[in-house]
């Protein structure tokens, strides 16, 4: 007898509604609404307004720095502040990343150079960046991935003994901190992202965070076309400003983050309940001694041990309407166009190409609850002690752009 797709599904569990990874926290409605009205009798929507100024504010305090650059979004952040700091050549940075981090520099004619990352923190690891400087190196940009801080010592040990800028790559890091004190202030400059589905959002927005004034400043011209006073251009610049509706978004959202920190934490412990003692998956562990945001809910499945493929178990999850996602698959160096460029580069990159093929991140955040939580643990339990039935059905591995769904038609 042959299985329909509805005897793989968990009776009664499958959620109404998609659960998506980093579907937006929305700050209070009223405290926005009142913004956005003041923002309309100022008639001051873009160009250093008073959102903007605030949000840089608080955002700068909250990071510990002396400056904060708001900007448009994370990557045309990394793209100024990158170019702000003279860099050029060849950059060090994780293969095991957003795209962004290598498209802020490539857009730039500046070369990514991916280096390998620690299976454990999956932030760059430092025996592997020695290995990877030229005399063509100007910089390493690491990537606090998850918002868990990259080994900071080492890698300003390595940047100083080489002559190289150091960069932060801390879309994920903003409320975290490392050896007590808040990422943003490590390294020449950090970059935070705002994007809709980060912690604190701004629905588009960024920021560069840096305690050198003299690149604030230049990061300040080159956002704004390189005005320096009305028609007077001093500087090449780009449109990199974050206008006033976005920093009403953010203020707003900052007002929200000890809720939302508090809604993540929640989540998250209630994810180490509902997932203990499965075989082959390892909820990821954040430093309880350290202010974390937890935005970041990351499974790793183990292959040997776990009875089904981490793609296995991500089709079971979006068949219950849970969508987890695959962060960061197929891994920088396997996407256009540095897979052309570099055809080779996963065989410098072990650590890169098993974690990629390991991790799942499942929802939190403020559309989550811990009951929503707890009904992820049941499917995830479900599946694996059901996994004879689906390995039958269910194909082990989906290509990067593939469907979830072949399995269930
Ligand atoms: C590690 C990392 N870097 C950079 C970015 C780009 O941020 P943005 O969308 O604000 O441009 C993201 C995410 O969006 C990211 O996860």
């Amino acid at each position: 007898m042959g299985h329909t797709a509805n005897d793989m599904i968990l009776p009664n569990v499958r959620f109404a509604r998609p659960l998506h990874v980093g579907r937006p926290n929305l700050g209070d409605r009223s405290r926005l609404l009142c913004r956005i009205e003041e923002m309309l009798d100022r008639v001051w929507l873009s160009n250093d307004g008073p959102l903007v100024n605030e949000f840089e504010q608080r955002v700068a305090e909250i990071a510990g720095v002396r400056n904060c650059v708001a900007m448009a979004n994370a990557t045309i952040a990394l793209e100024i502040a990158t170019r702000a700091a003279g860099i050029t050549g060849e950059v060090i940075i994780p293969a095991y990343t957003f795209v962004a981090t290598a498209h802020a520099l490539q857009w730039q004619g500046i070369t990514p150079v991916f280096c390998d990352i620690d299976p454990v923190t999956h932030n760059l690891d430092p025996a592997c960046i020695e290995r990877l400087i030229t005399p063509k190196t100007s910089a390493i940009i690491g990537v606090h991935m998850w918002g868990k801080p990259c080994l900071v010592e080492e890698l300003t040990t390595i940047a100083d003994r080489h002559g190289l800028t150091l960069m932060f790559d801390a879309a994920h890091g903003f409320g975290c901190a490392h050896a007590g004190r808040p990422i943003g202030g490590f390294g020449l400059a950090e970059v935070f992202s705002f994007h809709a589905t980060k912690f604190v959002n701004c629905a588009e927005g960024g920021a560069v965070v840096t305690n050198n004034d003299e690149l604030a400043a230049k990061m300040r011209l080159m956002r704004n076309f390189g005005f320096s006073g009305y028609d007077n251009v001093i500087y090449v610049g780009t449109n990199g400003k974050m206008n006033e509706l976005s920093a009403a978004m953010g203020l707003t959202s900052l007002d929200s983050m000890p809720r939302i920190v508090e809604t993540n934490r929640g989540n998250y412990a209630a994810y180490a309940v509902a997932l203990r003692d499965l075989p082959g998956v390892t909820l990821i562990a954040y430093d309880e001694t350290q202010s974390q945001n937890y935005q970041y809910v990351v499974l790793d499945i183990e292959p040997a041990q776990s009875p089904l493929t981490r793609d296995q178990l991500v089709q079971v999850l979006h068949a219950h309407n849970v969508l987890a996602r695959r962060y960061f698959f197929p891994g920088v160096h396997r996407m256009e166009p540095y897979r052309s460029y570099y055809p080779n580069a996963d065989l410098l990159l072990p650590v890169t190409e098993d974690v990629v093929r390991r991790v799942v991140v499942l929802p939190t955040g403020t559309a989550v609850s811990p009951s929503d939580v707890e009904q992820i643990g049941r499917i995830i339990r479900w599946a694996l002690d059901n996994a004879g039935d689906l390995r039958k059905r269910l194909p082990e591995t989906i290509p990067p752009g593939g469907r979830f769904d072949e399995g269930w038609a």
